[in-house]
């Protein structure tokens, strides 16, 4: 092969399948779940790290793409919905060449990884002009658990619709996990789950006032950009689900006809060992790791998205409004067929890793702060989501805490809607709800406060000073106030 430079090489491969290169270049492969007839066909290439070193082109722009059964004009990173799956190694460095052409600033945002905060890394400060350049670069600690994170726009006041419009993407961090001989064994599939909101002519909606208060969800859902894909389990095989909820608003509560759930790990962190569960709640940010056992007749199953009601507006909407109707429709009352399996003969027995990962609790913090999160009225802005009764400002710290240090934070929901609590930088436990103490010892980046709740986590400051924020990660929520600056000071 003729040499090319890294531009030629990127614009080749986007498409192309099973290039491989050598060197301090980019490997890039087309991955498409085995065998292809009626696979979920997962269509977003994956980029890996080789070498220690992940270094890719990354693109913002419009652009039609297919969703399967029709087309729509999306946002995009490098013109796949869902975004490519970057992939990387515990101590890989990362370089990513972003050219912003949106018509609007943007910005990337690297959710759950544990990296510097500042400068060019992840660092949601940064303000990147149509039509220019940066590139992000940052190192993934040797220390850094194996998981299911992501990468997203996060622009304050932007963010909600960016992410609307479909941009998002995987950021896989392999390491120990991927390891486990029974993990290994299972058949890996990725589910992105995002909604749009798509006119007739293939146009992105613009939301209504009333919706964006509530959150704006789609009518259209789609799991790695098609609608109702199917996965179809290679014979003998169980299946090993990482699924992200992509949606700025939308929560998933899921669940696999006749199957359970084994849950392996929360967010981007492994539990210590499998839980069956029937349902997955998903909130918006959230991840979830997953092993299923084709163990039933051969035959299709579907994983259904089942109703959730996440509160309302409530008085203010109630009757003036007519109703939840117009509130974002978050209320569904059928279940949501978001994809099926289908398997040909059951996989006889599928062992379950006896022992993930060893998380132990964390000491006492010294420091606990109370957090209230509630909407009202703000003087400066009229309606407006707050925390501790004030709106996002750009220009106070929030919070200040001290580097090396733990804290307790109190996460109160006064209000009337579920709120997805999500710290940047440092994934924390859940200590309690209402006063009962957590049982299940598992580290997140994003916390459900359901309304009237009273959530208490606790967080470990580590490794990286500077400057960040917290938010509810209903985004519209974030963008209308709902998000404080935080500090940790070295
Ligand atoms: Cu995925 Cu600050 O968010
Ligand atoms: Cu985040
Ligand atoms: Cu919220």
């Amino acid at each position: 092969m003729a040499k090319l430079n890294r531009r030629q090489f990127i614009a080749l491969g986007i498409g192309g399948a099973g290039i491989a290169v050598a060197g301090n270049w980019v490997r890039q492969k087309t991955i498409y779940s085995q065998p292809v007839p009626q696979s979920s066909a997962n269509p977003a290439p994956v980029y890996q790290s080789s070498d220690g070193l992940l270094e890719l082109d990354l693109e913002a722009r419009e652009r039609l793409v297919d969703l399967g059964n029709r087309q729509a004009s999306l946002l995009t990173y490098n013109g796949q919905i869902p975004a490519p799956r970057l992939e990387a190694r515990s101590g890989d460095k990362v370089r990513l060449h972003f050219t912003n052409n949106l018509e609007q600033p943007t910005n990337i945002h690297y959710h759950g990884l544990h990296i510097p905060l500042t400068g060019n890394a992840d660092n949601v400060f940064l303000e990147i002009e149509s039509g220019k350049k940066l590139t992000y670069e940052f190192q993934i600690p040797n220390n850094h658990p194996s998981g299911t994170f992501w990468y997203h726009p996060h622009l304050h006041g932007l963010v909600a619709e960016q992410l609307f419009g479909g941009l998002a993407g995987l950021f896989i961090v392999r390491g120990e996990d991927d390891e486990i001989p029974e993990l290994k064994a299972a058949q890996e599939e990725f589910l992105v789950l995002q909604d749009f909101s798509i006119n007739a002519d293939g146009k992105r909606t613009n939301s209504a006032h009333m919706s964006l208060m509530m959150g704006r969800e789609g009518e259209l859902i789609a799991v790695n950009g098609r609608i109702n894909p199917s996965i179809a389990l290679i014979e003998g095989r169980g299946l090993r689900l990482r699924i992200l909820n992509a949606s700025p608003s939308r929560f998933y509560r899921l669940a696999l006809e006749e199957h359970s759930f084994f849950q392996i790990a929360t967010d981007g962190n492994s539990l210590s060992k499998p839980i069956e569960v029937d349902e997955l709640l998903l909130t918006p940010g959230q991840r979830a790791d997953v092993l299923v056992r084709g163990d039933k007749e051969s035959g299709q199953y579907r994983l259904l998205n089942l109703p959730y009601d996440r509160g309302s507006m409530g008085m203010m909407g109630g009757g003036m409004m007519g109703g939840r109707g117009m509130m974002g429709r978050n209320n569904q009352d059928e279940p949501i067929t978001l994809a099926t399996v289908n398997y040909e003969s059951a996989v006889e027995s599928m062992a379950l890793p006896s022992r993930l990962n060893s998380i132990s609790a964390l000491p006492k913090p010294q420091t606990v702060r109370r957090f209230e999160l509630n909407h009202g009225m703000s003087p400066a802005v009229g309606m407006a989501f707050l925390i501790n009764g004030e709106p996002y400002r750009h220009d106070i710290i929030h919070t200040q805490v001290k580097l090396n240090t733990i804290e307790d934070w109190e996460l109160i929901n006064t209000g009337v809607m579920d709120h997805p609590f999500h710290i940047h930088g440092n994934a924390f436990h859940i200590i309690s709800r209402n006063g009962q103490p957590e049982s299940l010892l598992a580290l997140r980046d994003t916390v459900l406060v359901k309304r009237g709740e009273t959530v208490r986590i606790r967080i470990p400051f580590r490794d990286f000073a500077g400057k960040t924020v917290y938010h509810c990660h209903v985004l519209d929520h974030e963008d209308l106030g709902m998000m404080g600056n935080l500090m940790i000071e070295a």
